[in-house]
């Protein structure tokens, strides 16, 4: 049985619609990731898998559990760390442990044993008495995914969780994911970082609350099969795309950081021939060359095409 079973799942605001017939599944120790721009629906369809929102049609059945017929079970089932940390600023670190055991009905015995496994992957030993509003945003981040799995659940969900961390605590944060999934459990996690998203065993695009592609990162690339990405290094980028957007065989561009990629509507184009023009155009090229594409190539071809 799956993880995660959802068929057609919906959630309407009034006449907006902000999750779209969605349907997927995610299997046990899965690491599954949302990618979306913001507004996408990402939130939205998280709420309603952990049992806070209700769908307005369509169903999902989380650890077993119909999340329509029975929010409270789904809840017992899974962890959930929201978008905007949950934890209390005001409390210490082991009052927010406390606190959440309570949430979570752990016994004495038991919630003296989670501490121990929280204090210990969240690095927080020495700490407990620190007030949690002083952490850094890391070890907010480690705390507040202990207390989401304190009670040790087979599925747990992530919204943004690594939003405002140093690139360092993301690669801690991420080691940790990568063992909970090789215990078994299973995660849905969203981010806006398409590096982090390569981490993921499959990833679903939604955009405008609908689903516009779901695999793992090699079968999103193939989407991009048949058309090159072209990589061009110039004294002036923004000339460069200016120049490369009116020729003929480019589909479109967008700028990486200092380069420009261009999309070929065909394979065949020889970058030879996109560098002559450039030149004639007035455009100082140092390199041009063909690229693999990125994740981000893909994302911003889903999310643009269906934006056009
Ligand atoms: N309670 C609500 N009432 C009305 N509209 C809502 C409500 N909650 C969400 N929305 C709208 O639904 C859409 C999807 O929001 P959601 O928070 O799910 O997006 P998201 O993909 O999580 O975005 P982000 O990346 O910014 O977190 C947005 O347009 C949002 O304004
Ligand atoms: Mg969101």
């Amino acid at each position: 049985m799956n993880a995660i079973e959802v068929r057609q799942l919906t959630r309407r605001f009034g006449d907006f619609t902000a999750v779209d017939d969605l349907s997927f599944s995610v299997g046990r120790g899965e690491i599954f990731g949302f990618l979306g721009s913001n507004g996408a629906g990402k939130s939205t369809t998280i709420r309603m898998l952990c049992g806070l929102l209700r769908p307005s049609s369509g169903t999902a059945v989380v650890g077993g559990v119909d999340v329509g017929a029975d929010p409270e079970g789904v809840k017992r089932r899974i962890g959930y760390m929201s978008q905007r940390f949950s934890l209390y600023e005001a409390l210490t670190v082991d009052q927010n442990i406390t606190f959440f055991g309570g949430v979570y009905g752990l016994g004495r015995e038991r919630l003296e044993a989670r501490r121990a496994f929280v204090l210990e992957m969240a690095g927080l030993r020495g700490r407990e008495k620190t007030l949690t509003r002083t952490l850094s945003a890391g070890w907010r981040q480690r705390l507040a995914l202990g207390c989401a799995i304190l009670h040790e659940p087979p599925i747990v969900f992530l919204d943004e969780p690594t939003g405002g961390v140093d690139p360092l605590s993301r690669r801690r944060f991420w080691l940790l994911i990568d063992q909970l999934a090789d215990e078994g459990i299973t995660i849905l996690v969203t981010t806006h970082y398409l590096d982090e998203a390569e981490h993921c065993h499959r990833i679903a695009v939604i955009d405008a609350g609908r689903l516009a592609a779901m695999g793992t990162v090699a079968e999103l690339k193939q989407l991009l099969a048949g058309r090159p990405i072209v990589e061009v290094r110039a004294g002036e980028p923004v000339a460069a795309m200016r120049a490369l957007e009116a020729m003929p065989e480019v589909e479109k561009t967008s700028m990486f950081g200092t380069t420009v990629h261009a999309v070929l509507r065909a394979a065949g184009a020889a970058p030879g021939h996109l560098v002559g023009r450039l030149q004639e155009a007035g455009v100082a090229v140092s390199s041009c060359e063909v690229v693999e594409p990125s994740l981000e190539d893909v994302f911003l071809d889903l999310v643009e095409r269906s934006a056009s």
